[in-house]
């Protein structure tokens, strides 16, 4: 089934010289893929993912969602497009400094549309991204991996259809990204699509699909 479809998608940013990282790129997510993107350090590996999530948009061309074209929201209808069914995980951890983690994590699942908040799940997500214990901790009060954690834990707990994952090992050790892999696995056995980027093979070699990102271009390895 298809969940997101790029047609023809072209991004053209214009502070001093133009820089075009992204050039006519069509590309199509179905549910249960597992997508890896590399590509050099400045190429737009980030543009794309920000552009397939809806929180950047394209010069030109159009993003289906779902069968609705998603490309001429307006950003309310895209902020609720986002929180329904978009997860990001972003390249820099991205938290509610003000929040404590269960805060943060209660805060994301409300984003999410749904209301229904089970302590019971928040504290499994907690549990076993070994962050439990830090329930009540402001995001400063965390290394660098344990914030990681607790962002994939805001993402985990919505539930979406789509999660777009921006060198989700970094701050990472190998016991904490092995275990993120194995969870974006379990994700995908269940239905959902998960579009990663990666510097390491170690990572891309998750995927089912590979693609290369150069001089605007996607080209499946
Ligand atoms: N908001 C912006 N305005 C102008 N240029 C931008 C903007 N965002 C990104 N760029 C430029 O677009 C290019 C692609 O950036 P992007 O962050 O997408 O690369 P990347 O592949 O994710 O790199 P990295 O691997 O280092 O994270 C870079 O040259 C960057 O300077
Ligand atoms: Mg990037």
């Amino acid at each position: 089934m298809s969940i997101c479809e790029l047609k023809n998608i072209t991004k053209i940013y214009s502070v001093g010289e133009q820089i075009i990282p992204v050039k006519n790129i069509s590309f199509e997510i179905n549910s249960g893929d597992f997508i890896s993107i590399q590509g050099d350090s400045g190429t737009g590996k980030s543009t794309l993912l920000m552009i397939i999530g809806g929180l950047l948009k394209p010069s030109s061309g159009s993003i289906i969602y779902q069968g609705k074209d998603i490309t001429n929201y307006k950003e309310d209808n895209l902020a609720e497009h986002r929180g329904k069914n978009i997860g990001f995980l972003f390249q820099n951890v991205q938290l509610c400094e003000a929040l404590t983690i269960e805060q943060n994590i209660i805060l994301a699942k409300k984003y999410s549309g749904n209301n229904e908040i089970s302590q019971e799940d928040i504290q499994f997500v907690m549990n076993e991204l070994g962050i439990l214990d830090k329930r009540n901790f402001l995001p400063h009060q965390l290394s660098g991996g344990q914030k990681r954690r607790a962002m994939i834990a805001t993402t985990w707990i919505r539930n979406p259809s789509l999660i777009l994952a921006d060198e989700p090992t970094n701050d990472l050790d190998h016991h904490w990204a092995t275990k993120v892999f194995s969870l974006f696995c379990d994700w995908v056995s269940k239905g959902k699509a998960i579009v990663f980027v990666t510097h390491n093979d170690d990572w891309s070699n998750y995927a089912t699909k590979k693609f290369h990102l150069n001089n605007g271009a996607l080209t499946k390895i």
